[in-house]
């Protein structure tokens, strides 16, 4: 009897094997992420993450803060979640493992807190919570030159992230070819391709009183659509075997 009530308590708390999501994804993450802290990395990948024109001070999410964000975002299957400086990885995979999203995926440039990320993404592996077909990733990146071949949306803890690096990330997600959602730990500066949608008041680890998280809408800075109407590319034969292109039509 005491047994099948332990069993009973780890199969609710998602502690066990199974398919899928964990019966308690908060109590599954506490698990696996207990003992593992992502606040303490060696002075040479401080060094590091300030050479790629980073910060790393460190600081997280509460999982309570990031479900109010997810399920407000109401994400589909079509959805790929980013995390631009993941840390040790908990809010990709609480993203992955509370809402349907084809991939979620943590970009860290410290190797410490990118390692636990990937032990935990391991652990789930082994426990059988990720599903074919759905990917779970974690890259030791730098997210100013990683490519988002696929994010629809991406979340930046950035409050300590330097100005020009704020820029840069804009600039990036702005040039994608296609519509994003951004969520910024900070309201972000003016720039034409980004629009605020709605802000929320949220606890974080180093605020529990609450800070404003920015929802904004990101469109791509080249409409493809759009630019295909405006431009017409002549193909105009001067000479023989000279051709010019890219001209555009009055
Ligand atoms: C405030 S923590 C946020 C952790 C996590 N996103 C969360 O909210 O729970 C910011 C993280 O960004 C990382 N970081 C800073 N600059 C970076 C860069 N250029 N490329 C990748 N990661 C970076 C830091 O090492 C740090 O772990």
């Amino acid at each position: 009897m005491k047994y099948f009530l332990s069993f009973s308590l780890a199969v609710y708390l998602g502690c066990v094997p199974s398919w899928g999501e964990p019966a308690n994804p908060k109590a599954y993450l506490q698990m696996i992420y207990e003992n593992k802290g992502g606040y303490t990395i060696p002075p040479e990948e401080i060094s590091a993450v300030l050479k790629g024109g980073g910060h790393p001070q460190y600081g997280e999410i509460p999982y309570d803060s990031a479900a109010h964000i997810l399920d407000d975002l109401n994400l589909s299957r079509q959805d790929v979640f980013y995390d631009l400086g993941s840390g040790v990885g908990k809010l990709v995979l609480q993203a992955y493992l509370t809402t349907p999203v084809r991939r979620s995926v943590g970009i860290e440039l410290s190797a410490t807190r990118w390692n636990i990320a990937e032990s935990c993404r391991k652990q789930a592996v082994a426990d059988d919570h990720i599903i074919s077909g759905r990917d779970l990733a974690f890259l030791n990146q730098n997210i100013l030159t990683t490519n988002l071949p696929d994010a629809t949306i991406c979340f930046i803890s950035g409050i300590t992230f330097p100005p020009s690096l704020i820029q840069s990330l804009m600039d990036r997600l702005s040039s994608l070819d296609r519509e994003l959602k951004v969520i910024s730990v900070l309201p972000l500066p003016a720039h034409k391709q980004f629009m605020l949608i709605k802000t929320y008041t949220l606890p974080m680890s180093w605020a529990p009183e609450g800070v404003e998280v920015c929802l904004y809408h990101v469109t791509p800075a080249l409409q493809p659509d759009a630019s295909a109407k405006s431009y017409k590319y002549k193909t105009t034969r001067k000479k023989k075997n000279t051709v010019k292109i890219g001209v555009k039509s009055s």
